[in-house]
Parts: structure tokens; sequence; C-alpha cells
């Protein structure tokens, strides 16, 4: 018998939840362009396990209509039939007694030896306990020939009890360096791009903090409602579907302490760090210091209980107790159905102290806004006054602007799931969540959750639905002496321009 070599030993992508949603939406296209980069391993076996019965061509055939439907680049059929031909399908329940030796048994033919497997959990978070203790019983997560690793999808429990049991029942069958809690924000370029704007450059760091920062705003609005996933949404809401993982994780890229190196623990531990420091909102104040909105029509929608008081828009601010924060408040909202999709992070720099020109009064001279786009026009502006030409003192804020698509070129930026399927393939954790990092998340908003579901917690503003979310979101901030403002995502706006 031959002896395998290194370049021999295959990887088995295996994903659990195959005929759902996530697979064919994001997954496939994203190792797809993987493949079509020659960035995966030389030998791979992706195989989707699913209960519904379906036979290998009927599954790639699904997976086709979704590369077609939602990938961002061009393809060629050839390459399509090349990848085609590592994918396949094993129908069952992997969960019951006896079922999971089936898996087991069609992988090991496949890999005819020893191989590396990436487990992917793109199923609803209830199976992930069954699914992990039937990894288990069948000696699925032995790393003894190559290594085991599982990805789990968001939500990772539904509060702190929760994440805390689940992380339990994980860690009875594989240890923490198996696991990869995925937070699709964190795989986005522009979101890594945070730690090489603030790391990498000599000239931000300085006023990065409460000496120079006068806020923060974080926003994540989406136009979409609920688009058929009522079933997973009403009764979770906005803040364990988007503050818990996404909002919090931008907040500590933008508060985090600059790690010591570029590695999975120091970048994990600073960021753990920022969220131990977030000050919990004390629950006699989340009337002032919290907005938790519902757009109206949402209870007729398909699917929704006719008097959910599940909240489709949420707004807070937040305080980061530490030396470099004390002070500075982190405005963080997020809604559905609202006027445009605009995911964004703004710096606000504090004034100068004196106006030494004529006409201008401090109060009239705007102050200095950076902005950071996620979505739409990826890219960073920076607001500063400029003279008016052919005036004594007259003056206007100008921008300066970087986007992706002028600097890189249009397209040059890659869909988040490629990089995590590549991080976990790679066994680079940095990206991912820690448990830590997702029970203090969990610690801080439980408490949130828990004020408004209680009798005397404060109310549900409605919101019509093509705004920008319900009044009181603009009156917390008018209570702070600011106002929302809109960074320069979009074309031909100007950065920090007041939202209404
Ligand atoms: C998901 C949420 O995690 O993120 C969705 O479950 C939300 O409700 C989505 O629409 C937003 O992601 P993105 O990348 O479009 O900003």
């Amino acid at each position: 018998m031959t002896q395998q070599t290194a370049a021999d030993k295959p990887t088995s992508i295996v994903i659990f939840g195959a005929s759902g949603d996530l697979t064919h939406r994001k997954l496939i296209p994203a190792v797809f362009n993987l493949f079509r980069k020659h960035r995966l391993p030389e030998k791979f076996f992706i195989i989707g396990s699913a209960r519904t019965p379906m036979d290998d061509d009927a599954f790639r055939k699904a997976l086709l209509d979704g590369v077609k439907q939602f990938a961002s680049y061009q393809y060629t059929d050839q390459e399509w039939e090349a990848f085609a031909s590592h994918l396949s399908y094993h129908a069952g329940d992997f969960t019951a007694e006896g079922e999971e030796h089936k898996l087991a048994q069609y992988l090991a033919e496949q890999e005819a030896g020893p191989a590396d497997r990436l487990y992917y959990l793109a199923t609803p978070p209830k199976f992930f306990p069954g699914i992990a203790a039937a990894l288990g019983r069948a000696n699925m997560l032995s790393e003894a020939e190559g290594f085991r690793r599982i990805v789990l999808e968001k939500p990772f429990g539904t509060d702190l009890k929760s994440a805390l049991a689940l992380s339990e029942q994980l860690h009875q069958v594989m240890s923490e360096q198996q696991i990869y809690r995925i937070d699709h924000y964190l795989g986005k370029e522009t979101v890594q791009n945070m730690l090489v704007f603030r790391f990498a450059n000599g000239i931000f760091e300085p006023i990065w903090n409460r000496n120079y920062v006068d806020h923060v705003q974080i926003s994540a609005l989406e136009q979409v409602g609920l688009e058929h996933r009522a079933g997973y949404y009403d009764g979770v809401g906005v803040v364990r579907d988007m503050f818990q993982n996404h909002m919090l994780a931008l907040l500590t890229l933008v508060a985090m302490e600059p790690p010591a190196s570029f590695n999975a623990t120091p970048l994990r531990n600073e960021r753990a760090k920022v969220l131990s420091a977030v000050r919990p909102i004390r629950p006699d104040r989340l009337g002032q210091e919290t907005v938790r909105g519902q757009y109206a029509g949402y209870r007729q929608e398909d699917g929704v209980a006719p008097d959910s008081q599940t909240p489709t828009y949420a707004a807070m601010r937040f305080y980061v107790d530490n030396w470099r924060w004390q002070g500075v408040p982190f405005f963080l909202r997020s809604g559905k159905k609202l006027k445009e999709k605009r995911t964004e992070i703004i710096i606000q720099f504090k004034k100068p102290p004196h106006a030494m020109f004529p006409d201008a009064a401090v109060d009239s001279m705007p102050a200095n806004v950076l902005a950071i786009c996620l979505t739409p026009d990826e890219g960073i502006h920076l607001r500063f006054d400029a003279k008016v030409p052919d005036t004594v003192a007259g003056m206007r804020p100008v921008d300066m602007d970087f986007t992706y698509a002028d600097a890189f070129g249009p397209r040059s930026i890659p869909e988040a799931y490629e990089r995590l399927l590549l991080d976990a393939l790679h066994g680079d954790q940095s990206l991912f969540n820690r448990n830590d990092q997702v029970e203090l998340a969990w610690q801080l908003l439980d408490p949130v959750i828990a004020g408004w579901e209680a009798p005397g917690g404060p109310p549900l503003a409605m919101y019509e639905p093509g705004g920008y979310g319900p009044d009181e979101a603009d009156e917390l901030m008018l209570r702070n002496g600011r106002a929302w403002l809109r960074g320069g995502c979009g074309k031909d706006l100007t950065t920090g321009a007041a939202e209404k």
C-alpha cells in the first residue's frame, strides 16, 4: 500500500442542514469562489447532510440555482462542473440513535484514509446539541487522523443561561479549540479593515480616545423586513438577532486596545476586555437609554403572532468604562424596514476649543467626522472644514474620501463567508467568537431584554416602514445633545450630515 502524503490527505467539508437557505445562498457561493481562486485544499469533498430526501444530482442542481441567484461573480460552466464533482449528499436524520454511524461510514468510504474535517452546522440552533452529541457518539471528533472542527451559525443561545449550557454540551465532546462560532460581520472586509486602519497607521491612534472623540455611532439599517423568516425572528427580535453579535462586534473593534500581535488569542482577549468594560444599562434607566421599536404592519406578516411584542428596531446608549473611553457615549441602532440599507460607524470628534475666526462661533463650526462605511459604497470618509475661496474666513465642510471601488477596483470585496470558511480550514480562530465573548455579550443584553419584557417596561415604539425608525430614537439623541448622522456611504452625500 502506498503511503499517503500531506497533499493527498483530503479535507471534507460536511454541511449539516444542507437543504436549507444558508447553504445555497451563502456557503456554496463562497466555497465555489474559493475553488475558483484555487484556495481550497488540493483534494476535498463537500458533503451535504440533511433529512430531506435528495440524490447527488438534485443537490447539485439546487446549489447551482443558488449560485446563479446569489453569486456576485462571473463563472464558467466548466468551473461549475469541475466544482460540482466534489459535491455529494447524504440524506438522513443524523441525530437519531444509530443514524450517525451511517454518515460516519459514508465519509470514511469517500475519504479512504486519514482526512481533515470541517463540520458546518447550518441548521437551526436547536439542533446544535443533538448534532454535537451524535458526532461524539460516532467518534467523529477525535483528531487522531486529522483536524475536526465545528462551525456554528449564530445565534449561540438565546440568553446567557442557554449559551453557557450550549458551551457545556459542546465541551463534553470537543475542546474550545475545535469550536468556531461564526459572526459573519467579522468576515466583512471593511470590518477587518478597522484593525488595519487603526493599528497600521500612526496618525489615528493618538486621537482615538476620550480626549478627542466626542461620541461614536454604530448603525445597521436595513430595508428588508422579515423575508419569510418569521419562524426564526418572531420572539427573537433585533437585540438577539443583531446586537448580541454584529453590533457588539463592531463596538469591540472600535474600542479595543492594540493587541500585541495579529493572532487569535491576543485579538480575542482585547475584544473580550472591551465587552467586560461596557457598563450595563441599569434597569431603571432603560426608558432613557434604550428605544425598542416595531414597524407598523409587522404583526400582519405571515407567521407573526398578532399581538407580538418582538422589537424590529432598537437604539441604545453605552459607555465603555475604561481609561481610554470614560465619558464617551457609544450609540448603537439597528432596525428593519427602514429607508435604506446602510451599515456604518461614525466617529465624531470634539470641536476646537476656541473659535478665532470672526464670523464663526464654536457652536456653528461643524465637528470633524470620520465615517467608516460597511454598506453600501464600502470606504472611509473624513469631514473637515475648508476655507471658501475668495472670502475672508468663510468655511465649509469638505470630504476626504477613500472607497474600495476606486482604490482596489469594483468587485474587489469578497463575501464575508469566503474569508471565514478559509480561516476555519486554516485553523485561525481570530475572527470567530470565543465562549467568553459570547457570554459577556449576553450578560450585557439579557437585562435589557428582561427589562423590556417586564410589566412597566418601556413601551414598544411603533414606526412607519420606509423611514429612519421611531421618533423616540431621535429623542434619545436629542437628550444627549446629539443627532443621528449619516456618513459618506452612498454617493454624493456629505459625511456627517444630519440624517433628517
Ligand atoms: C443576519 C441577521 O445575521 O444579518 C439578519 O440574522 C440580517 O436579520 C443580516 O438581515 C444583516 O447582514 P448584512 O451582512 O446584510 O448586513
